[in-house]
């Protein structure tokens, strides 16, 4: 994992530069703002614009910046996305991670995913709790690939931390400290998997479109491999290959033996490359009093091109 701690002048910079984003832009929104946002982030420090380039560059699978400014009075942790405040100084935080993403990828959203919204809130839900979706809490979120059934998943997560009052673990394996035998990875390359959309993406108009087509759990450079996997929604594609099955549930085995954990402090971006390590998150027991663990959300992508292309529309939200 790569880690850059930003310093206080540093800090100051950023902070300027959030209140020229919103005195420029007025009333803040992100769907209009993010088609600026790489140009905005030019005038981030060198030293974050540099650590976010090397990250491409260099294929880091886990990299985290430190020390980023979190609001004095950030309100209190909403009970659900819905509820979060998205004007006012509520927003610093947002246009804080919309830069600091855009420095690395271009900022996207999916229409059925917390209303199409660019930046997503991460919250403890009531009636959530233990769902596959980022509202849930008491039940672990499974270790997957974000949005592993689409063509068009993410390069990049990126997590803005809050709030971690009770220092909960995000979770991570990353392929490059996976030590597979050979014979376990040749089936995983093999085109003999499907991908379900997960719950997030299931909503009254159906999922985002997706794709049934056979698929492989691992692939890329055969030094430096890729991943695709949910392990509540990646299956054998026929139901009755039970070497494919059994690959699926021998994989997991080995990540157990792989997981890292990452406590996010409050001011920590996370950059977890989406082709190189799957995530997840430790249960824990929400409060629901405003004090709750509280994460920002990016979904990023090296070319928006391949979001237009799937889409059939130039728009960074997919329907
Ligand atoms: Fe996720």
């Amino acid at each position: 994992m790569k880690r850059l701690v930003i310093e206080p002048n540093e800090r100051r910079q950023i902070e300027w530069l959030v209140d020229d984003v919103l005195e420029e832009y007025g009333q803040w929104d992100p769907v209009q703002f993010v088609t600026h946002a790489r140009t905005v982030a030019e005038s981030l420090p060198i030293r974050v614009r540099q650590f976010l380039r090397r990250i491409q560059s260099d294929e880091t699978d886990v990299a985290v910046l430190s020390g980023l400014p979190v609001s004095q009075d950030l309100e209190p942790t909403p009970t659900g996305w819905d509820m979060a405040q998205k004007t006012g100084a509520g927003c610093r935080e947002e246009v804080v991670l919309t830069l600091c993403s855009a420095a690395l990828g271009e900022p996207f959203a999916w229409g059925n995913q917390q209303d199409g919204r660019i930046v997503h809130d991460v919250c403890p839900t009531p009636g959530m709790e233990r769902s596959e979706t980022s509202g849930s809490s008491t039940a672990p979120l499974s270790l997957h690939t974000e949005d592993a059934f689409h063509q068009c998943r993410c390069d990049y997560v990126a997590l803005y931390c809050l709030r971690n009052p009770d220092r909960i673990g995000t979770t991570v394996v990353r392929a490059d400290g996976l030590n597979l035998p050979a014979r376990l990875s040749e089936i995983l390359s093999e085109k003999r998997f499907r991908h379900r959309p997960d719950q997030s993406h299931i909503g009254p108009h159906g999922h985002s479109g997706g794709e049934a087509d056979l698929d492989a759990i691992l692939f890329g450079p055969a030094d430096s491999r890729y991943l695709r996997i949910d392990f509540d929604d990646t299956f054998a594609a026929e139901e009755d290959d039970h070497v494919a099955r059994e690959a699926i549930t021998e994989l997991y085995g080995y990540m157990g033996g792989a997981l890292e954990r990452v406590v996010l402090e409050p001011g920590d971006a996370i950059f977890l490359d989406n082709y190189r390590v799957v995530h997840g998150r430790e249960p824990f027991e929400p409060r629901y009093d405003g004090s709750d663990r509280w994460l920002k959300r990016v979904n990023l992508i090296r070319d928006l091109r391949r979001v237009f292309v799937a889409t059939g529309a130039r728009s960074r939200v997919i329907a």
